[in-house]
């Protein structure tokens, strides 16, 4: 008794401590610096100089008087690391989107931007109108390398080209490479902020004729080129995909975009849909003839893809699922900073491989891993070097390790391959965020490298930069973040 008194005495202590370091990541911080020196704790190997390290999320979560409901509404802001020989540089800065100089201008949430969300206190009813008029603005979740330019990228199809030295933010641009007409114009194209190798697929949603999703070539911040068109029912909300060397796997998951809903709460979070036992559609294109084929399969919310490769006459793919598209409210900010409502949230991710048969069009799916928190893991990273290939690890972190809290979240190693190479690294009350693998110049093993992280610490209430050795997954180095880091969704190295 008197045992189990102590060890809930103590879970209740650690409790605090976690939820403490989750609460920074939905705290907003306005700070920004530009290049200057942080320090390491030990040297660093000297094959990472020369190296820049970027991350991407919400830094800010409302304005003035008004707060933002949804955590996907965050001001974006990018922190930067450049290891250069002498000294390591940090910047932290907000992506200078014409909504966020407009609204620091207004000192209140600028009323002239699509919102994802509803603000709290509302805005009124004409300036919803106005908003969607204009389209969405703010870019949080990633940032990619399009030819020569950089870009800070949403959901959406509107980008900003980034000078990632310094984290300045140079224009905006929303190349069209559609002919539409001036109604259809102002409904907001929906593109992935997971392009890979400078593809990407943008869904049209037309309230008159068909709904598309294109597979798109991004050359540079200017120039796309449209591959191919896939005319669909329902518009559907895709966050990733899949590429192979020859064949691009785009996954339509029963959850869709309605434009009625859309005119009717003037809120895109509550326009999207998903079907109960819906089934997904799997178009499968051959990027060397263009001609695409669809399977089906059952029907999850895919929300990350892993990496895919090709198999004799079979597609394989790897991807982060979840039961339905809860989704949406879980990652409300009223959620996340409330750990009663958060800790409810059973819908967690179960990392699973689909193989596409394509003689017999069969889809088969299965686990990756069976045990927890490995099965739960998101923000899958791989070793670049291993895209496209046959790979053995998926890196990343698992939220509600422990299986009570939701803020109990481990950086988590899966050997997919199954040769018990799991790894786990958990720090009472420091939270890991999305992991970035560099991997070792002489590329010995696919693991050998170094894995980057920013953890938030819940017992000195700070952050801090933290080095893994992939291999073991052991702690190797840290460096302090001179200013607290909100939630990082995703980013950039090289
Ligand atoms: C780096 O430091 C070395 C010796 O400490 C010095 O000779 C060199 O000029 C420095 N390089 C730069 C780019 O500051
Ligand atoms: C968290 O949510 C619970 C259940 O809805 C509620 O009773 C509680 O007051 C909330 N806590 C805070 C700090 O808002
Ligand atoms: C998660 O819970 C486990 C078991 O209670 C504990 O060992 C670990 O430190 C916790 N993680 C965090 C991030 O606090
Ligand atoms: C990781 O640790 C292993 C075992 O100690 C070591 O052999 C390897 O070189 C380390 N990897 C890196 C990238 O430092
Ligand atoms: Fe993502």
């Amino acid at each position: 008794m008197l045992v189990k008194i102590i060890y809930l005495l103590l879970l209740t202590a650690w409790a605090k401590e976690y939820d403490k370091a989750f609460d920074l990541l939905f705290t907003s911080n306005v700070k920004e610096f530009d290049e200057i020196t942080v320090h390491f704790q030990k040297p660093l190997p000297t094959w990472l100089l020369n190296k820049k390290l970027i991350r991407i999320g919400a830094g800010c979560f409302g304005m003035g008087d008004r707060k933002f409901h949804h955590v996907f509404d965050g001001f974006g802001k990018m922190h930067i690391w450049n290891l250069k020989p002498n000294r390591t540089t940090f910047s932290a800065k907000f992506v200078r989107t014409r909504t966020f100089v407009d609204s620091e201008k207004r000192n209140t949430v600028s009323p002239l931007y699509t919102l994802f969300d509803d603000t709290v206190p509302r805005q009124s009813l004409i300036d919803r109108l106005r908003s969607l008029f204009n389209g969405p603005d703010n870019v949080n979740v990633n940032i990619v390398k399009f030819g020569d330019d950089y870009l800070a990228i949403s959901d959406f199809w509107s980008k900003y080209v980034i000078d990632i030295d310094r984290g300045e933010t140079l224009f905006r641009t929303s190349p069209d490479f559609l002919h539409r007409s001036i109604i259809s114009r102002r409904i907001p194209l929906l593109s992935s902020s997971h392009p890979i190798q400078g593809v990407n697929i943008v869904t049209e949603i037309n309230p008159f004729g068909l709904n598309y999703v294109h597979l798109v070539q991004i050359k540079s911040a200017r120039e796309v080129v449209n591959l191919l068109s896939i005319p669909v029912d329902e518009a559907p909300y895709i966050h990733s995909f899949s590429l192979t060397s020859n064949y691009a796997i785009i996954v339509a998951n029963p959850v869709s975009i309605s434009i009625s809903k859309l005119f009717e709460t003037l809120n895109p979070s509550k326009s999207i849909i998903w079907r109960e036992n819906g089934e997904s559609d799997v178009y499968v294109v051959d990027l060397r003839t263009l001609q695409y084929r669809k399977y089906r399969t059952e029907g999850k919310f895919m929300l990350h893809h892993v990496n895919a490769f090709e198999y004799n006459d079979a597609i394989i793919f790897d991807t982060t699922t979840y039961k339905s598209f809860t989704l949406i409210h879980d990652y409300q900010l009223d959620t996340l900073r409330n750990s009663t409502v958060r800790n409810k949230i059973t819908d967690l991710p179960s990392l699973k491989r689909y193989t596409i048969d394509l003689k017999s069009g069969i889809v088969k799916h299965k686990l990756l891993s069976n045990r927890r928190p490995y099965q739960g893991l998101e923000m899958p990273v791989i070793n670049e070097l291993y895209r496209f290939k046959s790979y053995c690890f998926i890196y990343g972190i698992s939220f509600k390790s422990d299986n009570i809290q939701f803020s109990n979240v481990t950086l988590i190693k899966v050997d997919i391959c199954g040769k018990g190479r799991d790894r786990i690294w958990e720090l009472n009350g420091h939270i890991p965020s999305e992991p970035w693998f560099v991997h070792h110049p002489n590329r010995r093993a696919e693991d050998d490298g170094l894995l980057f992280s920013v953890i938030s610490d819940g017992i000195r209430l700070r952050s801090y930069l933290a080095v893994f050795n992939a291999t073991t997954l052991t702690l190797v180095n840290t460096s302090p973040t001179p200013t607290l880091v909100p939630m990082m969704f995703h980013g950039y190295h090289e």
